[in-house]
């Protein structure tokens, strides 16, 4: 694991950060030594992953939060800056679908939740996150989006696509309007990741049909993603701003 000695004493908060690769993020970004705040709706799950954190000597708190709601975004990034001291780094993890539907069959209320989780939950995060990060002297914003949002393939949710689409664009603008105060912003777009929830929907002969759709012929690892984000929140990515970055074993390529 690369090391990023700057990152030590930063504050990091993270949504999804309950289980998955928003987890495995709390985790590494703790272990780099930096304060973490783990963001979810998920109340024992996330304070698991915390407690699990602090036992292991790390600075690491759970808030609960519900992105998709403004006002529990609010109190949110207040409680981080009031735990922490303010706010170095934005991660935002938490996203998803559940229902796979094509647009004819899309009631407009699935539309509308899987947008407001995906979309509405980053914005929301983000714009909120904008005061503290301009005190910050090495402000990140670092999205997680998702192939979907960068192609088409059947096996996704075009609600889905099209709110990780807008996420990638989003971030765009956050780069463009934050780059001034020393801001960068920039997505990362996930290929299906070997998660325990993922690993627990396919069996071992799907992933490997998967895999060999893919150049490197393996599915993703959370810590792939992980492994971005914490050169994109280092000293060394600094002059990076407004990438969409796939982390994708070569699936698509742009
Ligand atoms: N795992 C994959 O194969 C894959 C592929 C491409 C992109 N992604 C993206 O990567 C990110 C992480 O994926 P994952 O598979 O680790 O996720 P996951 O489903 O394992 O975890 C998502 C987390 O988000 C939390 N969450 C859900 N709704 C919330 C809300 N309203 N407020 C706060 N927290 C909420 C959940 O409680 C959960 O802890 C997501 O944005 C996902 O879209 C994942």
């Amino acid at each position: 694991m690369a090391q990023y000695p700057e990152l030590n004493g930063r504050v990091v908060a993270i949504t999804g950060a309950a289980q998955g690769i928003g987890a495995v993020a709390a985790r590494e970004f703790a272990l780099q030594g930096a304060h973490v705040a783990l963001i979810d709706i998920a109340e024992v799950e996330g304070a698991k992953v915390a407690d699990a954190l602090t036992a292991e000597g790390c600075r690491a708190r759970f808030i609960r939060t519900d992105i998709a709601s403004e006002s529990s975004v609010q109190s949110s990034i207040a409680q981080v800056v009031e735990a922490f001291g303010g706010l170095d780094v934005l991660v935002n993890c938490a996203g998803g679908y559940t229902k796979m539907l094509t647009i004819e069959e899309m009631p407009v209320e699935e539309f509308d939740k899987v947008v407001a989780l995906n979309l509405r939950g980053t914005f929301l995060m983000c714009k909120t996150a904008i005061a503290p990060l301009k005190r910050s002297k090495a402000g990140r914003i670092i999205n997680i989006a998702s192939i979907s949002g960068r192609t088409v393939h059947a096996t996704s949710s075009p609600a889905y696509g099209a709110a990780k689409a807008g996420v990638i664009q989003l971030t765009r603008f956050l780069a463009w309007e934050l780059g001034p105060h020393g801001i960068t912003a920039n997505s990362i777009s996930p290929i299906t990741t070997l998660t325990p929830r993922v690993a627990a929907l396919r069996t071992p002969e799907q992933v490997e049909a998967m895999s060999a759709s893919i150049p490197l012929r393996r599915l993703a690892e959370p810590i792939d993603h992980v492994n971005a984000m914490l050169w994109l929140a280092s000293d060394a990515a600094s002059y990076v701003n407004g990438v969409a970055l796939d982390v994708n074993g070569g699936r698509v390529m742009f």
